[in-house]
């Protein structure tokens, strides 16, 4: 999987290039099928978002690219570069402030010492959270734990010893206990810092309005197991308004086909 990825003759390098991936659960009658044969390439630099209904395989697709589970079949190759997964919960460690947090990733990914507070610090206010960088996760709201869990996987971007190297962040459901203010604010944040950084981005999300306000592209997957079934591009400008009736109505198309969807397996 951290082979340097060559592109095949009429095909562009992909900073995330899924061919056939099927992962079940389990084994003999009992086994559950959970992604059925996805194929799926994500340019460098690209925002795709990815949509499907509970269950479908949303988690499980980013803990393989992740690398922290095998696929059962088909390959995954991100080419040599830093993946940072923010997990659908915020998982942070309950002994450490929000500060220590950070500064842990920080320390992973090779910065200093000396300049971990400094960054830390910069972080929390990309994330608005000035003020709390002394506070234990549990004296937080959900929300503001997300938004630290957020500020972590940003840590897990940065590489002193390899700032080169291409990063891909995977976001599952990162918003979703948000309420709509704050969530508004931090897709800004997201998509600024996206920009800055070059990142390539596979974001996780139940709210299409989110998922187009924020992506490139729109892959949809179908019920249990997982396939793509359709991709939309989003060729609108940036910054886009999630209220804006150019995101509206991309959403309800794609909202219309996501209930074919579910309706075709019965939920
Ligand atoms: N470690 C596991 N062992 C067994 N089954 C699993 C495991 N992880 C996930 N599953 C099953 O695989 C299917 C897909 O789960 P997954 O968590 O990927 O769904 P999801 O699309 O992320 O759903 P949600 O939108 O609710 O987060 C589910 O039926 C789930 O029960
Ligand atoms: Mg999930």
């Amino acid at each position: 999987m951290s082979q340097a990825l060559q592109a095949a003759p009429g095909r562009t390098a992909a900073a995330v290039r899924l061919d056939g991936v099927s992962k079940a659960f389990g084994s003999g009658a009992g086994a559950l099928l959970a992604l059925d044969n996805v194929s799926l390439d994500v340019r460098p630099g690209e925002f795709v978002c990815l949509l499907g209904a509970s269950g479908c395989g949303k988690s499980t697709l980013l803990n393989l690219v992740a690398d922290l589970d095998r696929p059962s079949a088909g390959t995954i190759d991100t080419g040599g570069a830093r993946v940072a997964l923010m997990f659908q919960e915020p998982a942070l460690f309950p002994w450490l402030t929000v500060t220590g947090n950070l500064e842990l990733a920080l320390k992973m990914r090779g910065v200093p010492r000396s300049e971990r507070r400094g960054r830390a610090a910069d972080l929390l206010t990309s994330v608005h959270l000035d003020g709390f960088a002394k506070k234990r996760p549990h004296q937080l709201s959900g929300g503001m734990r997300q938004r630290v869990a957020l500020a972590r996987a940003l840590a897990l971007t940065v590489d002193e010893k390899d700032p080169d190297t291409g990063t891909v962040l995977l976001m599952d459901e990162p918003f979703g206990a948000l309420d709509a203010m704050t969530r508004d604010l931090l897709h800004d944040e997201i998509e600024r810092i996206w920009r800055e950084r070059g990142l390539t981005v596979l974001f996780v999300t139940h709210n299409v309005r989110e998922a187009v306000r924020l992506g490139d592209r729109v892959v949809l997957l179908s019920s249990r197991p997982g396939r793509v079934v359709e991709e939309f591009p989003v060729p609108m400008e940036r910054p886009r308004r999630i209220d804006s009736t150019e995101v509206a109505t991309l959403a309800g198309t794609i909202t219309d086909r996501l209930r074919e969807e579910v309706g075709r397996h019965g939920r």
